[in-house]
């Protein structure tokens, strides 16, 4: 499998690679796997309170294409707002990174993550 220089470059030098301690205000985790490979990604988001993210850090076990494309993500999402979040495709990351198709569903797994964490944010935003 040939990877492309984008994929390398995020898997050889990841962005924003970390967590944040998920129980402080305004930060929501998204963990997601992906059924096809058994790989798992867990995003995290620091949302301040006008509802947009300030900062991301990610983990994942998985493939480079798989941690390439959340390492994408959380640059992606800086200085979003959720809506705007939520409306990144992963035919969009998966067109950056210039993945084949046996590794679309890398992709996935990050716009899932992405969805995850902002499902997250608003139940506990519901419950608080
Ligand atoms: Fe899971 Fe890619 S198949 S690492
Ligand atoms: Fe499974 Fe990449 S996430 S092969």
């Amino acid at each position: 499998m040939a990877y492309s220089e984008k994929v390398i470059d995020h898997y050889e030098n990841p962005r924003n690679v970390g967590g944040f301690d998920k129980d402080e205000h305004g930060i929501a985790t998204g963990m997601v796997g992906a059924p096809a490979c058994g790989d798992v990604m867990k995003l995290q988001l620091k949302i301040n309170d006008d509802g947009v993210i300030e900062d991301a850090r990610f983990k994942t076990y998985g493939c480079g294409s798989a941690i390439a494309s959340s390492s994408l993500i959380t640059e992606w999402v800086k200085g979003k707002t959720l809506e705007q979040a939520a409306e990144i495709k992963n035919t969009k990351i998966a067109e950056e990174l210039a993945l084949p198709p046996v590794k679309i569903h890398c992709s996935i797994l990050a716009e899932d993550a992405i969805k995850a964490a902002i499902a997250d944010y608003k139940k506990k935003q519901a419950a608080s």
